[in-house]
Parts: C-alpha cells; structure tokens; sequence
C-alpha cells in the first residue's frame, strides 16, 4: 500500500509527511517541483527512510504524474502542492494558474486514467483528497456567522481565485466521472517549518534580528489559528472517513487579529529570549501599506468534521504558539537554510 503527498516539501505537506510516518509504515511517494517555498532540509529525519520516496516533479507535468501512478499503485493522492502566498500572487498571479488551476487539473487527468483502470475493489478505496482554503469563501464582517461547507464561494485575491478553480475541478471530476474526491477547507495554519514569508514566522524572525515588524493597514483583520499537526490529524480523518464527494471545513475555533497574535509573538519572545536592553519587541510594531483587496475576517465553523467524524483540534492557540515560537529559537539551521538570497529579495521588494 502507498500513498501519493504532492507539495509533501512545504509547510503543510512536510508535517503531513513527518506526521504519517511517525505513526505509520504505510509508503509515502513524496512529489515535489522545490519552488522557492520547497524544502528538503524539513525531510531530513527521513533520510535513508525507504517509507518515504521523494520524487522532484511538478504536477503540471501529466506524462511524469501518469508513470509515477502506474509504477507506485497508490490507493490515495493527497494534493498539498500550490502557491500559497497571497502577497506573491497579488504581484505574480501567473504562476498561481499555472500551478494552482493547471496543475490539478493534471493531477485529476492523470488519477482519472490511473484509476478508471483499477480492478474494482481499488476503484472503490481510491480517493483524491484536495487540500484547499477557507479564502476561497471570501471575507466576511464583524458579526457575520463562520464559514460552513455550504458558504458561496468568493475569492478575492488571485490566490484565492486560483484555489477556488481548482476546487470547481476537483467537484466536475467527481460529478462527471465519479472520481472518488475530497475536498478539505483550512483556516491559517502556523506550527514549525513555516516558511517566513507568512505572518507568523516572518514576525519571530524579524524580532529576533531587531527590524520592524510590520502591520498591514490597521492590524485589525481576523484570521482562525490552528496548529499545523491539528490541520494533518484532520486530513487524515477526512482521508479514512469522509464522504466520498464531500468538503470539509477545518479550523481551530480561534479567531485573533492580526495585531493581537503579533503582541502575544512579542510577549512569547520577551520570555523566551528577552531583548538585550530590557525592553518589549512590541516597540519593533509598524503600521505599514496595507495588502491590495485584503480580506477582513475569515471564520470557520468545523462543526460537520466534528459531528460527523469526531474531529476537534488538540492544540490551543496559547499550546501551539508557545510550541512555535521554541521551535524557531532551536532551528537556527533550518532558518539559515530558507532565508537565502531568494527570500532576502522578497523581503526587499515587499518591505
Ligand atoms: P507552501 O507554499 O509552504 O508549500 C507548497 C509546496 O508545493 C512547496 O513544497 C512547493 O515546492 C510545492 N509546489 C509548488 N508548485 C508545485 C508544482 N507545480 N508541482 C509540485 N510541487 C509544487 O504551502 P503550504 O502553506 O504548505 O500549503 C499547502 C496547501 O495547503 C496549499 O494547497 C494551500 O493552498 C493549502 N492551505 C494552506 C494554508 C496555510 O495556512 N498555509 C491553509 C489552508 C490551506
Ligand atoms: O486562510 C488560509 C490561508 O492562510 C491559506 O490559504 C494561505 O495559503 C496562507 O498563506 C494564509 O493566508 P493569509 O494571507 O491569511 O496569511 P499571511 O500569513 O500572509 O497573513 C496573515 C495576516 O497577516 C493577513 O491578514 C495579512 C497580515 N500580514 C501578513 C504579512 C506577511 C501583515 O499584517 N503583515 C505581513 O507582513
């Protein structure tokens, strides 16, 4: 038995890989393109592992998905492979089609052909999990109620129009063909290996090295935190137990803005590494240009996952971000590895 991860070299993916493999012996074939947000060194534990195969490949590419899938015989795919940046897409939209909305739509080609050939009892246990975003439901005001499955979709940002089409793929390849599909809806994830482009791990950077810290607008966008491992057991529960042809919402019923999560980073950092001269990485805060069409709140109501398969994340906010924050002081050499000379031109063109 194995299983396919694609994108299993980002943030979301290498847990998901690290995870599977501590708990069990199951055959991961890992496909990664290693964009920029790829990273091998978060696989290192791995080496010399013959549970994990890593295979550098870019999803877009139909011929290479279609032999990996005749030669390993996986009984699922589980697509992690994106851009996932919302700041890069608003500056370079097109990688985002070509990865986002034509790459699923191979990896749908490739499995419909692959599986449509399986004897019937794989045909049935097949399934294609499509790991997807809350941002495709768009943002929602002050008081309006969290996201359910059920939300219209309206994406705001050319990542989250991205996501949305390849959500629509995944739907049409089940109603027309019958693939046996899955679809998940996450909030903001944050837990090690997070590449610091995003809010989290670009803030404890940044305060460690004395720069600004830098709020978009007025700080007070809410986003729904929850642990990376929480977001890789839910995965695993919709894999093995979820309707074949249904979404999941997945989130940690926690709601913060912005600026609350930068100030509760700043209080963790005071306690963990106090600054030289006594005083509050609070003080690093900028209000800074806002983010284009930014999206003010996202919610997610997990309710269904909870109900109908008994999911509830493990971590809370104070839990996971404590963890996180201990974990970026201790891998000072995974850092050195990611902050390189493509990160620091990012930095300077966005900051
Ligand atoms: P990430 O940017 O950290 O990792 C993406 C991975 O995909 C990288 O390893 C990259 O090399 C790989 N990749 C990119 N293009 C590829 C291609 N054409 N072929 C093969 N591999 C390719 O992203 P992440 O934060 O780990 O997100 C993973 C998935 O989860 C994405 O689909 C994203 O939309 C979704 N998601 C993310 C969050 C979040 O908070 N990070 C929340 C909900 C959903
Ligand atoms: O909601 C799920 C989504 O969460 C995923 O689909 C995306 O892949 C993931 O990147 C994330 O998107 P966000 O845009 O919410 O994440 P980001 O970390 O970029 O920003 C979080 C919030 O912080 C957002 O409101 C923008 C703000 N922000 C971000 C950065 C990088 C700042 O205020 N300053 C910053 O420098």
């Amino acid at each position: 038995m194995c299983v396919f991860v694609t994108g299993g070299a980002g943030f979301i993916g290498g847990n998901f890989v690290l995870d599977w493999l501590a708990q069990s012996d199951e055959l991961v074939v890992n496909i990664d393109k290693l964009t920029y947000a790829g990273n091998l060194q978060t696989l290192a534990s791995l080496q010399g592992d013959d549970r994990h195969v890593f295979v550098q490949a870019d999803i877009a590419d139909f011929e290479r998905i279609a032999e990996l899938l005749r030669t390993h015989q996986p009984r699922a795919l589980i697509n992690f492979a994106a851009e996932s940046h919302v700041d890069r897409s608003i500056h370079g939209p097109g990688e985002f089609i070509q990865t986002n909305v034509v790459g699923t739509f191979n990896l749908l080609e490739a499995c419909r052909g692959y599986w449509s050939e399986l004897p019937a009892a794989q045909r049935a246990g097949f399934r294609f999990l499509h790991v997807s975003t809350d941002e495709v439901y768009g943002s929602l005001t002050a008081d309006a109620p969290a996201f359910t499955e059920g939300h219209r979709y309206e994406p705001n940002s050319p990542y989250s129009a991205s996501k949305a089409a390849s959500d629509h793929l995944v739907r049409a390849w089940h109603h027309t063909y019958g693939l046996p599909v899955l679809t998940t809806h996450c909030s903001n994830n944050y837990g090690p290996y997070h590449f610091p482009e995003k809010l989290i791990p670009l803030v404890i950077l940044r305060a460690l090295a004395g720069e600004a810290l830098p709020i978009y607008g007025d700080g007070q966008q809410v986003r729904d935190w929850l642990y990376v491992k929480d977001h890789c057991s839910a995965i695993r529960r919709v894999l093995e137990q979820g309707q074949v042809g249904e979404t999941y919402n997945v989130g940690g019923w926690n709601e913060k803005s912005n600026l609350e999560v930068v100030h509760t980073l700043c209080d963790l950092l005071d306690e963990q590494r106090p600054r030289a001269d006594g005083r509050s990485y609070r003080e690093q805060i900028r209000f800074v240009q806002d983010r284009p069409g930014h999206d003010r709140r996202y919610a997610i109501d997990a309710s269904r996952l909870e109900r109908e398969l008994g999911w509830r994340p493990q971590e809370t906010f104070a839990s996971g971000l404590q963890q996180t924050v201990t974990w970026y002081l201790h891998n000072t050499a995974w850092i050195e590895g990611v902050t390189s000379g493509s990160y620091r031109q990012w930095l300077a063109q966005q900051y």
